[in-house]
């Protein structure tokens, strides 16, 4: 048989691997991989703790080069990326070679998506995640939905803004979902809040992986309502995509709970980019001048782009990284965020958002 040549990464020593695994883990753990405690991502902002963690990575890449870095671990081989390249490739390089299904992800989001595409495998894995690439329309730059999408995104904000002197992450966070929920379902679920808290309960138990007991009736309820929703949802939605391209193994349930989880994030990311601009008049300029013209493609507005990178810090920990991962998706970034999500509305710099981002992620 020929012989594959494996390049040789370099090897952390016994004391590195140590820091890295308190400095860069533990704060990634305590502050949740699945959702965030409010508290502890507070405190970390207090101390500058993360702070640390990052310029512990930096050292380690000045002394051994740009990595991959092999951590010493007994039993298990884990490599930490410290390149934006090696990010990409990765990502790219999903599912073959690099397998999605760790057992650790696998613990993790069995809580709350058993069947979802990043903890399957082969043909299962491939029909889940076609299943979102063809519902969310992956090889297209807009949505074909974008208008409607762009139509509850303006109710939804001018609901918001209604009044409004400054927009609090809690106000913003109920109107995100609002959004999330009506594009998905359709407005009759508009007012669903019960939805976004059971799966916040299932991710407060995958926070904890498998050291917590799943909570299968509570995933259950959840799972099947999503499920009835999905049914019901009608034209024009994007669940009414779902539904018209799930076939009996794509587990469309699943699939649109890893949605919700995502929604999340871009909620969060969506919010900090806002407060940012609000902070800086000339952003804030520049964000009105640019409009919010769904019909072509555009850049993610200014802001976006940093705050999406600073979410992307803290990968689930399989895969840790420097928080360069510019390029954030499986396969070849070919995902798309719905854009209309991202883009500002014209009245979005208008937002005075308090900016307590230790309230956030
Ligand atoms: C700030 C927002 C977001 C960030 C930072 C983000 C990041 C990521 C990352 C890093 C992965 C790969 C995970 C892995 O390989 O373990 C991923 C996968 C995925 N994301 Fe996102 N995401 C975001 C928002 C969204 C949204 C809004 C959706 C859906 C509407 C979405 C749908 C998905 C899906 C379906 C996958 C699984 C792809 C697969 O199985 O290969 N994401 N996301």
């Amino acid at each position: 048989m020929k012989k594959c040549k494996q390049p040789v990464l370099a090897r952390l020593s016994y004391a590195e691997t140590f820091a890295v695994l308190v400095a860069v883990g533990g704060p990634l753990l305590a502050k949740g991989i699945m959702v965030r405690r409010p508290m502890v991502v507070g405190v970390l902002q207090a101390t500058g703790l993360e702070g640390a963690a990052v310029r512990l990575l930096q050292q380690l890449r000045r002394r051994h080069g740009p990595g991959p870095l092999m951590l010493r671990l007994p039993g298990r081989e884990q490599a930490v990326l410290l390149s934006p390249t090696d990010v990409c490739r990765v990502l790219a390089q999903t599912p073959e070679p690099f397998e999605t299904d760790s057992s650790e992800k696998h613990a993790t989001l069995a809580h709350f998506e058993p069947e979802g595409s990043l903890i399957s495998r082969g043909g299962e894995r491939a029909e889940r995640r076609a299943l979102s690439d063809r519902a969310l329309e992956s090889d297209r730059p807009i949505h074909s939905l974008a208008p409607n999408v762009r139509t509850v995104i303006e109710q939804e904000i001018a609901a918001l803004l209604h009044n409004a002197e400054q927009v609090s992450w809690g106000a913003f966070k109920d109107g995100w979902f609002r959004i999330v929920r009506r594009c998905l379902f359709g407005d009759a679920v508009a007012d669903d809040r019960d939805l976004v808290d059971m799966l916040i309960r299932l991710r407060s138990a995958g926070n904890w992986s498998f050291l917590h007991a799943r909570r299968r009736t509570l995933r259950a309820r959840f799972l099947s309502r999503v499920a009835a929703y999905l049914h019901a949802a009608p034209v024009g939605t994007l669940g009414a995509q779902v539904a018209a391209h799930a076939t009996n193994r794509s587990a469309a349930e699943s699939q649109v709970s890893q949605w919700l989880f995502a929604f999340d994030a871009a909620g969060i990311a969506t919010f900090r980019a806002l407060a940012l601009i609000a902070a800086d008049e000339r952003a804030a300029a520049r964000a009105q001048r640019r409009g919010s013209d769904l019909s072509v493609p555009a850049r993610l507005p200014a802001g976006i782009g940093e705050t999406v990178a600073d979410h992307t810090r803290h990968p689930p920990p399989d895969r840790p990284c420097d928080g360069l991962g510019r390029q954030h998706h499986g396969e070849g970034h070919r995902y798309p965020h719905p854009r209309a999500l991202h883009a500002p509305g014209r009245r979005t710099p208008a937002v005075r958002a308090p900016v307590r981002t230790g309230d956030l992620a």
